[in-house]
């Protein structure tokens, strides 16, 4: 049957060319997936799938992934089924054998995005570009999912230990009244619910005393989380399959903070003397409900206190006071300071500038005083030289009788004059007795 020379042509193609029969016969790694599937909510669905490779790996390991943009979970693993998310195990299954990679999931409820990877110990090929969406609809008899949305802020940041309100509304079907209203935590160990509003007893032992609903109104699914201390994404629904998580992929992320917010005061710049301005102190937090509290180191006995809703959960409260600057308070600190819920106090200092100014009513009584001054002043001197004139009468008077007028002032001279002869007196005196010297007291005390 086979002549030598279709021997040699084979043992040429063997060893000669094999690298070449080899590319000729080569197929590249390929997928074959859907772009998309539809499927009925919390319905089981089979995601279609072949690959080709340059030869069929004779033991591989499957894996599916759930696209996500940080990372990819695993949704089905062939090798080991502890690794896939909580999320998923025992909803997954591999139907296929061979180049048959299709994969089976029960109960779907999130719309996303799969696709599977192939793996060796020298290899490791995904259709990771090249994922299936699968479109999840309907959501009861009565309606379609598209029927529920949940709007509420994508993130928030809170004051470790403090309180944070997730501004929450929802619309549901008109026909749908009968729900009752859950939020969840995204756990990697699976997602907890951390409040219920009909029941407490399937609520996480460590939520059930921190978490409420804000209003109790249908269309408000706002939530209260107390004493809050790790970061965490939260998502409100009415059960597992219809919430803001499956039907969106819509978290919120609360991300917890050692440090308050800035306080910022304003309202002092360019302070003048005694003209009265507002002030005020400001500082946004995430309790609504129990703002932090504002207190100044001035005197102030009606602050005007208000808390303002700055939406996506923030909330501004202020402080506003009515203040007379003084020149006193120049250079003189100024201080507010927040003190929250969980008793973390935050202080703001400014130091006051107090322009002095010109004020018109301390002139006039500068004015005022110096006027007086200058009167009396002028007073004393008519009255000085009135009794100068008549003194010169006097002692005119004097030489040729003792006169009774005689004045205080030629009295006082005269005494002085009686007092200093009495001094030098004594001077001599103490010279005579004390001391032989005759020279003068001052040379005695330096001796
Ligand atoms: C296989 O991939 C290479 C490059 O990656 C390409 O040049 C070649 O044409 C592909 N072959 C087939 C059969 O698709
Ligand atoms: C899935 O949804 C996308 C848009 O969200 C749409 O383009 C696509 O056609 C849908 N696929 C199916 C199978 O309905
Ligand atoms: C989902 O389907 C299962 C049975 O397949 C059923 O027991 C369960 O109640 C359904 N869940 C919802 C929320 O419809
Ligand atoms: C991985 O698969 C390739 C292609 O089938 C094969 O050549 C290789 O021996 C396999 N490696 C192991 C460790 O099984
Ligand atoms: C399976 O995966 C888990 C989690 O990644 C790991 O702890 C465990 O060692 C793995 N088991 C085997 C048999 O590889
Ligand atoms: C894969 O295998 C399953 C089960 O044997 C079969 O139903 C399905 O049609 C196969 N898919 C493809 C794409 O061959
Ligand atoms: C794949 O499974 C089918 C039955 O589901 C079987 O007939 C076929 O021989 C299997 N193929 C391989 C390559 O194991
Ligand atoms: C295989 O590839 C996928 C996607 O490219 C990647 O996420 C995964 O970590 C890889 N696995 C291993 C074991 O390298
Ligand atoms: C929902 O509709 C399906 C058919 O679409 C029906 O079989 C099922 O009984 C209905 N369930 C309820 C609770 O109405
Ligand atoms: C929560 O329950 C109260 C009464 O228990 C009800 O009035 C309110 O509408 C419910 N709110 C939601 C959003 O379910
Ligand atoms: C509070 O937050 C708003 C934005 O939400 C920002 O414009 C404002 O400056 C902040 N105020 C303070 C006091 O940090
Ligand atoms: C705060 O504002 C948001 C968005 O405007 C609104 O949804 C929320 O109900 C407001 N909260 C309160 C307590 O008024």
């Amino acid at each position: 049957m086979k002549s030598p020379f279709d021997c040699l042509i084979l043992t040429f193609c063997l060893f000669v060319l094999p690298g070449h029969f080899a590319a000729l016969g080569q197929t590249n790694w390929t997928f074959t997936l859907p772009e998309s599937i539809e499927a009925p909510i919390n319905s089981t669905v089979e995601i279609p799938c072949t690959f080709t490779a340059p030869d069929v790996p004779g033991k591989y390991d499957l894996t599916w992934y759930k696209y996500g943009s940080i990372t990819h979970e695993e949704v089905y693993n062939s090798d080991n089924q502890s690794r896939v998310h909580p999320d998923y195990i025992h909803r997954t299954f591999h139907v296929g054998n061979g180049t048959n990679c299709s994969l089976t999931i029960t109960g779907v409820r999130e719309t996303a995005w799969y696709f599977p990877a192939i793996r060796n110990d020298s290899f490791n090929i995904s259709s990771e570009q090249k994922p299936v969406k699968i479109n999840v609809t309907g959501c009861t008899n009565r309606s379609t999912c598209s029927s529920w949305s949940f709007t509420f802020p994508r993130t928030i940041t809170a004051l470790d230990s403090s309180c944070v309100e997730i501004p929450c509304t929802l619309t549901h079907p008109a026909n749908d009244m009968d729900f009752n209203l859950v939020w969840f935590l995204r756990m990697p160990s699976g997602d907890v619910k951390v409040y219920d509003n009909k029941t407490r007893h399937n609520v996480d032992r460590k939520y059930v005393r921190q978490t409420s609903l804000l209003r109790m109104r249908r269309s408000s699914c706002a939530l209260k989380i107390n004493n809050i201390k790790k970061d965490g994404q939260y998502y409100p629904g009415i059960n597992q399959i219809i919430n803001a998580y499956n039907l969106d992929g819509k978290v919120c992320t609360v991300t917890v903070s050692e440090f308050p917010q800035k306080l910022e005061i304003t309202g002092t710049e360019n302070l003048k003397e005694s003209i009265a301005v507002n002030i005020s102190c400001a500082i946004n937090h995430t309790c609504g409900s129990s703002p932090p509290e504002l207190q100044w180191n001035i005197k102030n006995d009606n602050a005007n206190v208000r808390n303002v809703n700055r939406t996506r959960g923030t909330w501004t409260v202020i402080s506003e006071i009515s203040y007379l600057p003084s020149s006193k308070d120049n250079n003189s600190p100024l201080e507010c300071k927040a003190t929250f819920q969980n008793g973390v106090t935050s202080v703001q200092t400014e130091t006051l500038l107090v322009e002095a100014s010109a004020d018109p009513n301390v002139s006039v009584i500068t004015i005022s005083v110096l006027a007086v001054i200058a009167c009396l002043v002028l007073i004393v001197s008519l009255v000085f030289i009135y009794r100068r004139t008549k003194c010169f009468h006097a002692s005119a008077i004097g030489e040729v009788g003792e006169s009774p007028e005689l004045t205080y002032t030629t009295l006082n001279r005269r005494e002085v004059a009686e007092d200093y002869d009495t001094l030098k007196f004594d001077n001599r005196g103490n010279a005579a007795t004390g001391n032989e010297n005759d020279g003068p007291y001052y040379e005695n005390i330096q001796l």
